[in-house]
Order: structure tokens, then C-alpha cells, then sequence
């Protein structure tokens, strides 16, 4: 049974991968500050799967505690998810994305060489294209993040780079996230952004269950279907199987990998809406605003370099996502909070 260190691991994505790493005959570890999370997403991860699931409360920025942890379970591999996401405040607050996100990937890979742990899955972020030169973004597309999160998660890219130049570290997988919607088909577990949500799809969720009025649509004039932003959403199940799949590939074909995970496939926040009606039955009112600043139209992946190295493609649908969320917002109107 193989220990996998999950930094990170109580947030949206991280516990649909301990789902599926428990599924798989691996061993999570979960480090999280649950600084946008809560430790009851572990407890119904424990539920869910019916296994023990470690976890520390720790900031991967504590290299002394995160090298202990490594070695007291000998973590023979690293998931890093743990960071700040939300792009618009990262413009408001650039310096601790770059702590949390920069720094705090630099203190966990200086754990990781002292515990001697040797493989690492980096959760990158297609942010790191910026404005697109050619559609769907390849992984050889050039890199120009326009914020400072994706700023952030270049310059990891670029530090990771080195580190495997520097032959410290080989098995790295840098995986490339489009847009993650959706949630555990069980609706125990799903994403339970603290205060109000930055992404499209919660936000939606949201308004569907009335905490919120209305949803905002930045932007109906774009040179798309509709007129509104496009992207590629996955289903963060998907997504959790991918992480899996980084760390089989460690064992068949040791070496740095950087992967596209999308469907390949875009859809526009009024497609995405009108098929969140459908799932759940309910009517989101729509405010029309304008654009904001820094918003890119249109961008979705070409997954096929995931297929050929991992083996990894989407399963699920837009109607499966939303399915999925809704059974997650449905039964946890108030997230985790009220648990
Ligand atoms: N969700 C997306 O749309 C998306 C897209 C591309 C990339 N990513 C990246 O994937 C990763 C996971 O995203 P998510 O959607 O699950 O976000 P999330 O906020 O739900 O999860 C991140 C977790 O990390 C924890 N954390 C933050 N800073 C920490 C620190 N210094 N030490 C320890 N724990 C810390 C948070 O409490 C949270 O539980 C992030 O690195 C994010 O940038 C996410």
C-alpha cells in the first residue's frame, strides 16, 4: 500500500482524489491549514469510502512539520494541491499568492528531498496559456498568464523545471487544469467555497438553492455561440482519476510529464446554466454586467497528450456534472457548515 502525502487534500479537489485513491489501494495523508476548507469534508471522506484517512493541520510553508509527517508515514509520494485559486483576489493580494502558492511549494519539495520522497503531482492550472495564440491549447502553447495566480503557478512550472534539471527530482507530473465542476455522485462530498464564490459553478449552485439572488454574467458581447465566456468544464471525478493515474504512470514510466486535463470541449455560461435548469428544476435569474478586466473569451484543451501518457480521458458530461452538483448543493444547502 503505497502513502501519498495529499496537501491540500480537505479542499474540492483533493477529497474527490483521496476518494479515489482509497478506491485504488493507495494511502492518503492529508495535510490542509483549512483555510478554505473544513475538516468535516475528511470526516464524510471517511465515511464515503469506510477507511482511516490521516490528517494534520499544518501549512505546507512548515517545512520542519511537513518533513516529519513525510517520514513518520513514508510518503513515497507528494499531491499538491494545497494553494490559493481565486484570480481576482489574487490581483488584490498578490503577495500571499505567492507565499501560499510559491513559497509553499518550494518549503514542501525541500521536505520532500530531505524525507527523501520522490515523486510529485503538481496541480497547475490552464491559466498558465493566457491569452490564447491558437485554440485548443496544447501543452507546447505558449505560456503568458494574465493575473497573478497564474503567474504563481508558472513560475512552480518554472521551479520544478529546474529542480528536474537539476536531477534532484525526476517523476514529476505537472497536470494542467481547465475548469472543475461537479461532485461525488453520493452528494457527501462537493465544493464548499468560504464566502462568496469566485467560480461559475458553485455560484450557480448557489443561487439554485436561494442563497443568492441572482447570477452575474460577465459579458454577453463576446465572438462566441451565445455571446458569453467559454471553458471547458470536467467533472472533478474525472479529474481525482487523473491524479491516480499520474502516480500509476510513476511505476510504469519513471520521468516528467505536463498534461492538458479538459474535455476538449467548451461550453458557454448560458449552456452551462440551462443545463444546471435541467438537472435540478430550477430557475436562475440572470443579471446581465458588464465585462471584467483580464477575461479571456473563449479557451478549451486538447487533452490528447493526457490519453497517450496516462491513459486518461472524461468520462462524464455536462448533464452529469450538473446532475452531480446538484445532488451535492441539494443536500448540503450551507455546504459543510452545517454539518
Ligand atoms: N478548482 C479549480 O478550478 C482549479 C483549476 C486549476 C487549478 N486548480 C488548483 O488545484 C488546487 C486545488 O484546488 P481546489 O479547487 O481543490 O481548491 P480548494 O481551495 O478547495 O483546496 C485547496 C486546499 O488547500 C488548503 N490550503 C491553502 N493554502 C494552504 C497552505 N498554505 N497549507 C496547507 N493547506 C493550504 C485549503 O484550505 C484548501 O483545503 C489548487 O492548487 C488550485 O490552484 C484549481
Amino acid at each position: 500500500m503505497k502513502q501519498v502525502l495529499v496537501t491540500g487534500g480537505a479542499g474540492y479537489i483533493g477529497t474527490h482524489t483521496c476518494v479515489e485513491l482509497l478506491a485504488r489501494g493507495y494511502s492518503p495523508v492529508v495535510v490542509d491549514n483549512f483555510v478554505n476548507s473544513s475538516p468535516v469534508a475528511l470526516d464524510r471522506v471517511r465515511r464515503l469510502t469506510n477507511h482511516e484517512l490521516p490528517s494534520y493541520e499544518a501549512d505546507v510553508r512548515d517545512t520542519a512539520q511537513i518533513t516529519d509527517i513525510l517520514k513518520k508515514h513514508n510518503c513515497e509520494a507528494v499531491i499538491h494541491f494545497a494553494g490559493l485559486k481565486a484570480v481576482g483576489d489574487s490581483v488584490a493580494r498578490p503577495l500571499e499568492y505567492y507565499s501560499a502558492n510559491v513559497i509553499g511549494t518550494h518549503s514542501l519539495l525541500t521536505a520532500m528531498i530531505d524525507a527523501g520522497t520522490a515523486q510529485f503531482v503538481f496541480s497547475s492550472s490552464a491559466t498558465v496559456y493566457g491569452e490564447p495564440v491558437f485554440l485548443p491549447y496544447t501543452e507546447t502553447h505558449p505560456l503568458s498568464p494574465t493575473n497573478p495566480y497564474g503567474q504563481t503557478k508558472l513560475t512552480v512550472e518554472l521551479m520544478l523545471n529546474d529542480l528536474i534539471a537539476s536531477g534532484a527530482m525526476t517523476d514529476v507530473a505537472i497536470l494542467r487544469y481547465f475548469n472543475p465542476i461537479g461532485a461525488h455522485e453520493s452528494g457527501m462530498i462537493g465544493e464548499d467555497p468560504h464566502g462568496v464564490p469566485n467560480n461559475l459553478m458553485p455560484y450557480v449552485a448557489q443561487v439554485a438553492v436561494g442563497r443568492r439572488p441572482a447570477l452575474n454574467v460577465f459579458g454577453d458581447d463576446y465572438d462566441t455561440v451565445d455571446g458569453t465566456g467559454v471553458r471547458d468544464y470536467l467533472h472533478v471525478v474525472d479529474l481525482a482519476r487523473a491524479h491516480v493515474l499520474a502516480l500509476n504512470r510513476f511505476s510504469r514510466a519513471p520521468g516528467p510529464i505536463t498534461v492538458n486535463l479538459g474535455t476538449g470541449h467548451g461550453s458557454s455560461v448560458l449552456e452551462l446554466v440551462r443545463a444546471f435548469e435541467q438537472a435540478s428544476g430550477r430557475d436562475i435569474p440572470l443579471n446581465i454586467a458588464p465585462r471584467r478586466p483580464g477575461d479571456i473569451a473563449a479557451f478549451w484543451a486538447d487533452p490528447s497528450q493526457a490519453e497517450s501518457l496516462l491513459g486518461w480521458r472524461a468520462e462524464f458530461d455536462l448533464a452529469d456534472m450538473c446532475r452531480d452538483q446538484w445532488a451535492w448543493q441539494s443536500q448540503n444547502p450551507h455546504g459543510f457548515s452545517a454539518s
